[in-house]
């Protein structure tokens, strides 16, 4: 069970994707918790002001650091050692083994900024790390934790229903998945490799392999670089020169 603490001033925008599909189920069954805390719900002037103008002039709101500290106040901790995690494009990347990482936490608690920026003191008094999905900037700090609440999610034991599925995906491994099929056989011509429909499978196994890692040198070249290959892997990259 892991328990995520999301501190927003757009409680609303979580409702879908955490009511539908796996994180619903995952939440039913009791594998994870999203509990939301409204920001402005915690700001004690007479509008809830949750952002200001910046100290030095300038255009753009900064979000204020009393609203997101008293917030924080309100969170339970479960136990030590809990993530407060700053949600901004100056963040650490966020790739797969940080989700694996932040799946042996019993709490994540995920701050998302808004408007121009945080007031820096939530960054370095009250965030322990940042962590940023890609190098783009979002209108807010929403969607990427939601991002990081999917990634860990699935990681979860219980939450597939396959317990292979998360440790064969892509990245986990190093390497990108290999081409799936279903039924038909044929359609408007194109075919399944014959090779799926054989029924051997050590030749599925093996092709398997060796798709995932011709279309990981195409594509993704970088990732092969990290990772220590195989004799098998080694000859197969050998053998099938890319056109
Ligand atoms: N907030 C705005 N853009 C973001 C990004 N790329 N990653 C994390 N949080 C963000």
């Amino acid at each position: 069970m892991i328990r995520f603490d999301i501190l927003t001033v757009f409680p609303e925008m979580f409702a879908s994707p955490c009511g539908c599909s796996l994180l619903k189920k995952a939440a039913d069954r009791g594998f994870i918790a999203i509990h939301l805390h409204d920001i402005r719900s915690h700001a004690e002037d007479k509008h809830h002001m949750t952002d200001d103008a910046p100290y030095g002039g300038g255009g753009g709101m900064v979000m204020k650091v009393e609203p997101i500290d008293r917030a924080l106040q309100s969170v339970p901790a479960t136990g030590e050692d809990v993530p407060i995690v700053l949600m901004t494009p100056q963040g650490e990347p966020f790739c797969q083994k940080m989700a694996e990482e932040l799946a042996g936490h019993q709490q994540i608690i995920l701050i998302c900024g808004h408007y121009e920026g945080v007031d820096e003191r939530v960054r370095t008094h009250l965030a322990t790390r940042e962590i940023s999905i890609g190098d783009y900037v979002l209108t807010g700090g929403e969607l990427s934790a939601m991002v990081i609440v999917d990634a860990v999610s699935r990681l979860v034991p219980g939450v597939l229903g396959n317990c292979e599925s998360a440790s064969s995906d892509s990245f986990s491994m190093g390497l990108l998945e290999y081409p799936h099929y279903t039924r038909p056989a044929a359609y408007r011509g194109w075919e399944v490799p014959d090779v799926l429909l054989s029924g051997n499978h050590r030749e599925i196994e093996a092709w398997r392999r060796r798709e995932s890692l011709l279309r990981t040198r195409k594509r993704r070249p970088d990732l092969l670089k990290e990772r220590a290959l195989t004799i098998e892997e080694k000859k197969w990259l050998d053998m099938f020169i890319d056109p």
